[in-house]
């Protein structure tokens, strides 16, 4: 007999009831051919003497396996195992089955390419990121209170079934006044999808622009969760300049005289990673071209909300009138990084298919946070936070200034008009791999450096965020890195 005491172990401070633990693991012995078809099991009282389990325990856990199947219950005979159950893979006694493989038994298609993962954070350790919110400054607090009025709203039912797949109908509205006075983009509800974030709306523009093979531009050194989205679709990228003036439009102009061209990926209003924003000449002329070889223009306006300087460019969308552009923004970076909500916007055709495709990848966003949002804009909160982050940012902004400006014997900067990061070009003969090396011995991780020039341009530069630390830790990441740069001189004259 199969030695069930010395197998079937039970936990009763576990939340599992008793019988169901007990049929799990007789489910075990049998995948396992451990208990074969046609085996007879003990009658219930045996079992309960054996493992030291009430007798009631027993027969609630053969009932159960009764009805999944397992089991067979002959009159006046017994219980015996199903005779046609199909036989697992046997195992070893002590190889049960104890968690999920960690590689698939089939095969799969491996699509990201970037292998890109944030590592836990360890206290003491100085983080250096590309730009992203302080979401210390987050107003957690009013946007909870205006979550549970939603929710205490006597009309929240409608709101908890299955939605329209372009998002709740209170934001979008919201959205269509909100863009309209703030961007100059003369949308109506016709033209915008809600989306779970910019990244969403990047990977289904890609999605309906690409099929094998076909070309996208975007700048040398570029934004890369785009690049791979794009490579994902398949795309082929031919790559253009980017200067001072954002990417070079008389290279688009070359390429398309030679090749049919998709789409451009551009963030015009501040370029990713070297932060540039894109001339006026060169946003007419992007437009044109776009217009003249009837090519998508994906106009990523990530941070158009944090501009020091000047009032913010209009985006290409508002000067858009043969519906090139397909225009995509969030309030990601703005509020907080965990509430996905963003938009696109473009021409109804397309909206109307990309909210089609959304449907088989998450069916509809979230109505309760969406319409939320729609309060917290509506209410004029959304533009009482940007303001007040607004403040903070440009004061970090300047902070990191002063302490680069002492450091002008390694790096090259210019100080950014808008957005969360500088663009820190290192002197040569330093090189990022160096400086991250030593940095480590000083607790400061710089991160992936190598992903800002995945194409080898050579320009020796990362992104350098300064939105997220305050005063105290502004202090502490520059006494890291002088620390750092200090021996790393050393070691380059020896
Ligand atoms: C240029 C750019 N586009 C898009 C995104 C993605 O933003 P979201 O969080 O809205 O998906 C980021 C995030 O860092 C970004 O830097």
């Amino acid at each position: 007999m199969i030695p069930y005491k010395s197998i079937i172990s039970i936990d009763k401070k576990r939340q599992q009831a008793v019988y169901l633990q007990l049929a799990n693991q007789l489910i075990e012995l049998m995948k396992s051919g451990i208990l074969l078809p046609n085996a007879k099991l003990p009658s219930s009282r045996i079992m309960a003497d054996l493992i030291g389990l009430h007798r009631k325990t027993i027969v609630a856990c053969y009932d159960e396996l009764l009805i999944q199947g397992w089991l067979v219950s002959i009159p006046k005979k017994g219980t015996y195992v199903h005779a046609e159950l199909p036989l697992l893979k046997p195992r070893a006694l002590e190889q049960n089955h104890k968690s999920i493989p960690s590689k698939t038994g089939f095969s799969f298609y491996k699509k990201d390419q970037s292998n890109r993962r944030l590592s836990d954070r360890k206290a003491g350790i100085t983080y250096v990121n590309d730009g992203v919110t302080d979401v210390r400054l987050t107003p957690i607090k009013e946007i909870a209170q205006i979550y549970k009025s939603v929710c205490n709203s006597r009309l929240v039912p409608r709101h908890l079934g299955y939605g329209s797949t372009l998002g709740s109908l209170e934001l979008r509205k919201v959205l269509v006044t909100y863009l309209n006075e703030t961007r100059g983009i003369k949308l109506t509800l016709d033209n915008i999808l809600i989306t779970r974030g910019s990244q969403h709306g990047i990977y289904l523009a890609s999605q309906l622009l690409v099929k094998s093979g076909d070309i996208i531009i975007a700048g040398t050194t570029n934004y890369i969760s785009a690049d791979y989205t794009f490579v994902n679709a398949d795309a082929k990228i031919l790559r253009i300049p980017v200067d001072d003036h954002g990417i070079d439009t008389k290279a688009v102009e070359l390429i398309c005289k030679k090749k049919k061209v998709k789409a451009i990926y551009v963030t015009s209003h501040h370029h990713h990673p070297t932060t540039k924003t894109m001339s006026a000449e060169r946003r007419l002329h992007l437009l044109n071209l776009a217009q003249e070889y009837k090519f998508a223009i994906i106009e990523d306006d990530y941070d158009y909300d944090f501009h020091y300087n000047q009032a913010p460019i209009l985006p290409l969308m508002s000067h858009d009138i043969h519906g090139q552009v397909i225009y995509i923004g969030s309030l990601c970076k703005t509020v907080a990084p965990t509430f996905r909500v963003g938009y696109m916007i473009a021409a109804k055709d397309f909206v109307t298919e990309a909210a089609n495709l959304r449907r088989y990848i998450d069916r509809q966003g979230d109505p309760l946070l969406e319409l939320t949002f729609a309060r917290f804009i509506q209410s004029g909160s959304l533009n009482r936070h940007i303001n007040k982050t607004l403040k903070v940012y440009r004061k970090r902004r300047d902070l990191f200034v002063n302490q680069l400006n002492e450091l002008k014997e390694f790096f090259e900067f210019d100080i950014p008009a808008g957005g969360m990061a500088f663009w820190l070009r290192l002197k040569r003969p330093y090189t990022w791999d160096q400086v991250a090396t030593i940095a480590r011995n000083h607790k400061l991780e710089i991160g992936e450096w190598q992903r800002y020039d995945l194409n080898n341009n050579g320009h020796n530069a990362i992104r350098l965020g300064f939105a997220t630390y305050n005063e105290e830790e502004i202090d502490s990441l520059f006494d890291k890195l002088h620390k750092t740069m200090k021996s790393l001189k050393r070691q380059v004259k020896l």
